[in-house]
């Protein structure tokens, strides 16, 4: 038996919603939330897209994957994840066994139209190759770890912000 609390983990890839839903869940019930990617940029001083630049992308999950599991060990929370985070067996097993996991689903054709809408948008992995096709393969490869890791799916496409919450407090 473990102590890790009861957390709310929310899933998806990069522009499904996680870090605009997390706040507005916590406060609708009243449970903390963190955002990984905000405590990174913070504790690194640093942009994700530099963090990325000067150590690497495996050091950047791998770093998001030491802090993640660190931090679980705390109270319980809301994790606003970012979208890599299904990318290590430790992330998901801990995904897995200690909360409930919310995966939010989205097209890709929203995905693209958000993220290239998005301009303050910081996203490495689509640096400088931002088209559909890049997107489409990040999901084909990730999909079937968030679906494995999610004990709800929702699907985000053409909802507002408000609904995907209600929903959201319906199933957990
Ligand atoms: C990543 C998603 C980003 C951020 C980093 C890597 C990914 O977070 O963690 O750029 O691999 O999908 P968001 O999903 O919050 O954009």
């Amino acid at each position: 038996m473990n102590n890790i609390a009861n957390h709310i983990f929310i899933i998806g890839m990069m522009g499904s919603g996680k870090s605009s839903i997390a706040p507005l869940l916590s406060s609708q019930i009243n449970i903390p939330y963190i955002d990984t990617d905000r405590d990174l940029i913070e504790i690194m001083d640093a942009e994700i897209q530099d963090i990325f630049q000067t150590l690497t992308k495996q050091k950047f999950y791998d770093l998001e994957s030491t802090y993640f599991l660190e931090h679980v060990k705390g109270k319980q929370h809301i994790y606003a994840t970012g979208g890599g985070i299904i990318l290590k067996q430790p992330n998901r097993t801990m995904l897995q066994n200690n909360g409930v996991t919310i995966f939010l689903e989205t097209s890709i054709n929203i995905l693209y139209s958000r993220i290239i809408s998005d301009h303050n948008s910081n996203r490495p992995l689509l640096f400088n190759k931002l088209n559909k096709d890049t997107l489409k393969e990040i999901l084909i490869e990730r999909k079937q770890h968030y679906i494995d890791c999610a004990d709800i799916i929702i699907n985000t496409d053409n909802k507002q912000l408000n609904t995907i919450v209600q929903e959201i407090i319906q199933s957990i």
